[in-house]
């Protein structure tokens, strides 16, 4: 059951796409403290639990510090950061008594902090800076069969928010990719490598090196001469490239994009309403697009043919927070500081003051507030509003503009698309990947521990940077990354230029990367099917063992384990040097040991059990009653064949979903196969 509340005369989000009459009456759980405004207080008891809050970091149980809804380009994150590249505002508060297990969704495109028993640890309080509020409670529905209260209220917000974005059958692929592949010669040389070695993919990202000065859609032709022709090249070997595109234009007379954009008054304005808003980005001088409007998300989506046109059908979209490194006004302001410490003595105060400057240019608030866009309210009022007022939805509204763009130009594909910016109401239109980690054991722990919140905000497609993307990458980090990141949906090694060199082959144990490959590989009809049926049903594909296993109060406590598709159970070993670890099994579970690209399957008891898990092998469990299929493995997503399998698992058959992989015209009936043992 969903009650809806509305506070304020709030901007149009899109986040919600079934209409509900608002309820008049007091809110159902908590209380309002402000109206406008808007403050939301709840009191917990000792046991509640939280779940949610898409992507942030800490524990799966988010409960006991504040967090910010605020889109940020928060490179190396840690457990302090607030805010990440997404706002993600659904919760889930889980409490003892089962009637009083509740949702609740602050649609709003404004900074929301959440203080989660952070300031009093029993309190919650809720705030939105800003335009308005539609809160939605979710309570739990009657007749839900054996259904968990936590499935079933992430069950129905999804409903309201939308089915998720499903990416075509290749997407599911292994893909490599590195800031600094800088040539057409890099790019054939990883394919080369991967050949060679036996190492099976599916795609190689472009990062901003391919275009010409970092400007959108464009080609750097001395470094890629033909980039049709090299598409085509590497499709033979059943291999895809994936550019990126930003969200800042570069600022340059000539330069149609830029020519385009502002003659037809498409980017965003500075407070004047008139002025074009000027920030630096990798061209340096950029203006950005006011993805809130309609018109320029056509314009802007229709761009992208300048890369189907080359036979792309896939695409990562960048630094749409957006991010900033500094504005006209920010830029001309530190210059002027820096001036003031010339000849000084710089003693300990004036040095901070001095060390300061520097940074404070850098995805400012004080230049947030320095433009506007264009935005509809609720009451049907067109106009301007402060950027920051709407700030958490310009990167969703970037991904909706290439989504609807590709949608037309490739009317008979799927393709790929995944931000690093977003907002809820974007996993209609594509997955995330979560930004700039670090190679620390620490950020696999956290991509474990922040993937569940992601699949109940929708975002089912996403994954982080296997290995880090900044730092230095150990093997034995990347061994067990890439053991986690069969998993994920989405599965890419990624680097920044200055990160150690990471790709597969540069390792020493390329035998062990060779095996987890073919893991994937083996596994992609279950991943692909069993993530169709979650965006089709509105479930999740990546879950906490407390949603499946409710009644079970020590399964509720677990964070670091996984129940991935309906028969998958994951613990993930994410620390240095540990070779095994304890495994809380809710139910006696089928083993499955992963070495060689062979499998072997033992039974384990329901209750505590060490699990060796040394670092050649990968572990996973299959539920009790449930069968998982393995395929032969292959060398990338076109060579899949569904017609040999083995089931893991005790259950007697898994039903598998298959299509083409490339139909937008998706449904479960008549696609559905039973593999049955054999
Ligand atoms: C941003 C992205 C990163 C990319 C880099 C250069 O930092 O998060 O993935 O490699 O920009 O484009």
């Amino acid at each position: 059951m969903i009650s809806k509340y509305e506070f304020g005369n709030t901007v149009i989000t899109d986040c919600v796409v079934e209409k509900l009459e608002a309820s008049s009456g007091d809110i159902k759980f908590g209380f309002v403290e402000h109206k406008e405004p808007f403050c939301w207080t709840y009191k917990m008891d000792d046991k509640t639990k939280i779940f949610g809050l898409g992507e942030a970091v800490r524990g799966m149980d988010k409960r006991g510090f504040v967090y910010e809804s605020w889109c940020s380009d928060v490179p190396g994150q840690h457990e302090g950061t607030k805010s990440m590249y997404g706002a993600h505002n659904f919760l889930i508060f889980k409490e003892k008594v089962e009637n009083f297990t509740f949702g609740i969704f602050f649609d709003t495109a404004s900074k929301v902090i959440f203080d989660l028993g952070f300031e009093k640890t029993n309190i919650v309080n809720v705030s939105v800076a800003d335009t308005g509020v539609n809160v939605y409670i979710i309570t739990p529905e009657k007749n839900r069969g054996k259904e968990s209260a936590l499935v079933n209220i992430t069950r129905q917000f999804r409903r309201i928010i939308g089915q998720s974005y499903i990416p075509p059958f290749w997407g599911f692929g292994f893909q490599q990719s590195r800031w600094g592949y800088k040539t057409e010669a890099d790019v054939k040389e990883v394919l080369k490598k991967h050949i060679e070695n036996k190492l099976p993919i599916d795609s190689i990202c472009l990062d901003i090196d391919y275009m010409d000065s970092y400007k959108d859609f464009s080609i750097d032709e001395n470094k890629f001469k033909n980039l049709g022709a090299l598409s085509k090249e590497l499709l033979n070997d059943g291999v895809r490239l994936i550019p990126i595109i930003d969200a800042g234009v570069k600022l340059e007379d000539g330069y149609s994009v830029y020519e385009e954009g502002r003659e037809n008054n498409y980017f965003c304005k500075k407070l004047d309403e008139k002025t074009d808003y000027v920030a630096g980005v990798w061209p340096g001088r950029s203006c950005f697009p006011d993805f809130l409007r309609s018109d320029v998300r056509e314009w802007f989506g229709k761009k992208y043919q300048k890369l189907t046109d080359n036979g792309i059908e896939g695409f990562w979209n960048d630094m749409n927070e957006p991010a900033m490194f500094y504005s006209d006004e920010s830029l001309s302001e530190a210059l002027e500081q820096f001036e003031t410490f010339k000849g000084q003595n710089l003693d300990i105060q004036s040095f901070f003051e001095f060390t300061k400057v520097s940074g404070s240019t850098f995805n400012q608030m004080k230049d947030y507030k320095r433009f506007c866009n264009k935005v509809t309210f609720a009451n049907g009022e067109e106009k301007y509003i402060r950027h920051d007022k709407i700030h958490n939805l310009f990167g969703g509204k970037m991904t909706q503009a290439a989504s609807e763009g590709l949608d037309k130009l490739l009317p008979d594909h799927r393709t790929l698309l995944y931000s690093r910016a977003s907002c809820i109401g974007a996993h209609r239109y594509g997955g995330i990947w979560t930004g700039d980690n670090n190679a620390r054991w620490n950020h696999l722990e956290q991509e474990i521990k922040m993937l569940p919140g992601l699949n109940m905000c929708g975002f089912l497609y996403s994954g982080a940077d296997i290995g880090g993307f900044s730092e230095l990458a150990g093997e034995d980090l990347m061994i067990r990354w890439m053991g986690f990141g069969v998993f994920t949906p989405l599965m890419r090694n990624h680097a920044a230029w200055d990160a150690r060199e990471k790709e597969l082959y540069k390792f020493e144990k390329v035998d062990v990367f060779r095996s987890i490959l073919q893991l994937r590989y083996s596994l992609l009809p279950y991943i692909y099917s069993e993530f169709v049926k979650a965006s089709v049903k509105n479930e999740m594909f990546i879950r906490p063992l407390g949603f499946d296993f409710e009644e079970d109060e020590r399964a509720m406590e677990i964070q670091d384990q996984l129940m991935i598709g309906d028969g998958i159970m994951l613990a993930p070993v994410y620390k240095q040097n540990e070779y095994g670890r304890t495994v809380y099994f809710p139910e006696n579970m089928t083993k499955v040991v992963w070495k060689n690209g062979k499998f072997e399957c033992s039974k384990v008891r329901k209750g505590d059990l060490y699990v060796k898990m040394p670092l050649d092998s990968v572990v996973f469990f299959v539920r009790n009653k449930k069968a998982v299929p393995l395929f032969e493995p292959c060398n990338n997503s076109s060579s899949v064949k569904t017609d040999s399998y083995k089931l893991a698992g005790n259950g007697k058959s898994y039903e598998l979903y298959e299509d083409d992989g490339f139909t937008k015209d998706i449904h479960l009936e008549g696609r559905i196969r039973n593999l049955s043992r054999r």
